[in-house]
């Protein structure tokens, strides 16, 4: 019997057509995310399923898969939605997508970076609002970057790609995270590597790329934030529930630090309120991956990882527990 493949969300033609050479595919139609509910029926009898971060997976989901189930080929690389422990107990193969999306997310976080330093987004505002507007050599004065410290919480793939891109604009890396570097990336970096009290209080742009876990969450809260200094931007372009969201807002109302960037969000698709009134913050969607480039190669790769562990071969990217 050729396997069933459940697709929770369509992705590229190429990684379409790479599980359909493995399998019988199921996408739903129309694209949507799909309610738990909906999600648990749809992957009834699926020997793959690739998902997204979107899709809440755990011992519920396999179960409602049923024991067939081999592999969950996530278009993602963090999986804080899913239960690896739970997966593994039932020797559900976990995988993601890491290394592809690296430079495309280190990208997007020096364009809110740059937007939130140069107030790019306040400029565009008063353009669009059609505000009278002349050069003037006091106007829209924002911050630079050249001499400045970046302490990077997470130097991971995308820590380090970010370091990369600073250290192109003249910029001093601190980093802090549960492990160390090797000496050869610090080096390469210049980078210090420093306690996270010590990263917040020494910074001037704090960016955040760590993964989501229980240990992460609101690690960024109103102490944090209270410890950096008042002229300190705080990028964040990993989870949003590692910053605390309202507690963000009130600092960047009342001036506890300069401005922020933010691609990530606590409730997605929801923002708080307050930030939505806030000049000093740069906003996006989640658009850290979304060039058409890398997200055909992250569908590739989920597509690859499922159709090896469906072979019975070692998959490109599995997830440790
Ligand atoms: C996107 O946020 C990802 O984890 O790939
Ligand atoms: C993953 O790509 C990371 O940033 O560590």
């Amino acid at each position: 019997m050729r396997p069933r493949i459940v697709a929770t969300r369509r992705i590229a033609e190429d990684a379409m057509a790479l599980l359909r050479e493995s399998g019988d595919v199921w996408v739903p139609e129309p694209d949507r995310p799909l309610p738990t509910e909906e999600l648990h029926t749809a992957v009834k009898g699926a020997d793959a399923v690739v998902s997204t971060l979107h899709d809440r997976v755990d011992g519920a989901f396999a179960d409602a898969a049923g024991p067939q189930l081999k592999v969950v080929s996530t278009v993602a690389v963090g999986y804080d939605n899913i239960d690896v422990a739970a997966l593994h107990a039932r020797d559900v193969v976990v995988t993601n997508t890491p290394g592809v999306l690296t430079d495309a997310t280190a990208d997007l976080t020096f364009g809110l970076l740059l937007s939130v330093t140069r107030r790019l987004g306040e400029g565009e505002r008063l353009l669009r609002a059609r505000e009278p507007w002349r050069f003037d050599l006091g106007f829209l004065l924002g911050t630079g970057l050249q001499g400045k410290t970046l302490g990077i919480v997470g130097l991971g793939q995308i820590g380090t790609a970010v370091a990369r891109r600073a250290r192109a604009f003249g910029m001093r890396i601190v980093y802090t995270g549960r492990r160390r570097a090797e000496t050869s990336v610090e080096r390469e970096l210049d980078a210090r590597y420093v306690p996270l009290d010590e990263l917040l209080c020494s910074s001037d742009v704090v960016s955040l790329h760590c993964p989501l876990t229980p240990q992460t969450r609101h690690l960024i809260d109103a102490g944090a934030l209270a410890a950096m200094k008042p002229t300190a931007f705080l990028i964040n372009t990993t989870r949003g529930p590692v910053v605390d969201e309202a507690a963000l807002a009130g600092a960047l109302g009342s001036g506890v630090i300069a401005g922020a960037g933010l691609d990530v969000f606590e409730r997605e698709p929801d923002v708080h309120p307050a930030l939505l009134e806030l000049d000093n913050v740069a906003l996006a969607p989640h658009l850290g991956s979304a060039t058409t480039e890398t997200r055909t190669a992250m569908a590739v790769l989920a597509a690859r990882n499922a159709v090896a562990v469906l072979r019975g071969e070692e998959p490109p990217t599995p997830v440790r527990s």
